[in-house]
């Protein structure tokens, strides 16, 4: 927490949301401005240092990203499947920790956005180029916590039907039978059929691409948090099982778990999102096995992989945003790492605001 009270002020004078660290800066999206998808996890981050100690630095931080953030309203046919991350990161924790109306008003906003890109063929679309109508992505099961949300919060069945419906359809069609997930599956957008499986951000078509196991870790269990339906505990004990087969002895998580040895390419990014779902895991089941690889997880990153320094911004390295594609970040420090690893580590001390539900 000390060290983002000393750099939430560098974000704060450049007036960007940081998305990476490099070279003693901040550095904001290289894509879409404020509204790429990473846009939520700074002001998230802020939240749970609030919410750890009601520093009012972290509130105004939060608050001004979320000024730009709310800002993407305005053109909304940018934003995405990602709105969940967006906005329920950012103005429902801030609706959650203060109880501010025009932030549950804006977490409602993007809800109704995240509605409209419902095909009743039976998914959420994931992306907006006209090529991708009937694309669906694994990351997609986070997002669904946003329409749970907005169910609860309204009274209205609606919002939760469709994430229903989305996450069967995600059961039948992304989980392997070895437990493995895939990343994206095109459906046809008329009848709802399977068309194909896409290679996406891992190394090749059929092989695992850690970030996604870890999406589908926690969005089952998240799924199962929101509606205590037994199928999607029973996907995400499946899904841990093979996530937890493939951590390395050091701790640290391959980008791809099927990735030649060759090269080493990690993404500390799954790690920290997977020892998240693991002890949300641990509570839900009582086992200490979740725990135990939730640890193993978090001690590697935490031995090998934290800069404390002054010398990035930010905290968590070897963060890799695609395997094939480096210019969003390879081997280096973003944002949405350092969320994941600080909400891992509030839920180890029990201090935990569990922003997702
Ligand atoms: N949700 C996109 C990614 O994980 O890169």
């Amino acid at each position: 927490m000390a060290k983002f009270r000393r750099t939430a002020p560098v974000a704060a004078e450049m007036g960007i949301i940081p998305y990476k660290s490099e070279n003693g800066q901040w550095i904001p999206s290289p894509f879409a401005g404020n509204g790429w998808w990473t846009g939520g996890f700074w002001p998230a981050l802020m939240w749970q240092f609030y919410s750890a100690g009601r520093d009012p630095l972290f509130l105004t931080e939060a608050r001004r990203a979320q000024a730009l953030l709310t800002g993407q309203f305005r053109v909304f046919h940018e934003l995405n499947h990602d709105v969940g991350f967006m906005y329920l990161l950012s103005c429902g924790a801030d609706y959650k920790l203060t109880g501010d109306e025009q932030a549950r008003t804006d977490t409602l906003h993007a809800a109704s956005l995240m509605m409209g890109r419902f095909n009743p063929a039976g998914f959420i679309r994931a992306w907006n180029n006209a090529d991708q109508a009937g694309y669906a992505i694994i990351d997609c099961m986070m997002n669904l916590s946003l329409l749970y949300w907005a169910s609860r919060q309204t009274g209205d069945p609606r919002f939760a039907h469709v994430a229903d419906i989305h996450a069967h359809t995600a059961l039948r069609e992304f989980i392997r039978p070895d437990g493995s997930v895939s990343h994206i599956i095109e459906f046809d957008p008329e009848t709802g059929r399977r068309v194909r499986e896409l290679p996406g951000q891992g190394y090749a078509l059929g092989t695992q691409w850690s970030r996604g196991q870890a999406w589908g870790l926690y969005g089952f269990t998240l799924a199962y948090m929101n509606t205590r339906k037994p199928e999607y505990l029973e996907a995400a004990l499946r899904i841990a099982a093979n996530f937890i087969a493939h951590i390395r002895p050091d701790g640290l998580t391959d980008c791809d778990f099927c990735q030649p040895d060759t090269e080493e390419r990690l993404d500390n990014i799954a790690g920290a999102i997977a020892a998240c779902g693991l002890l949300e895991l641990e509570k839900l089941t009582e086992k200490g096995e979740y725990r135990q690889a939730a640890l193993r997880l978090v001690d590697g990153l935490l031995d090998r992989c934290c800069d404390w320094t002054d010398a990035r911004c930010g905290l968590l390295t070897h963060c890799t945003a695609s395997y094939h594609d480096d210019g969003a970040g390879r081997h280096t420090n973003i944002t949405y790492g350092d969320y994941f690893l600080v909400e891992a580590l509030a839920k180890l001390n029990g201090t935990d605001p569990m922003l997702w539900i």
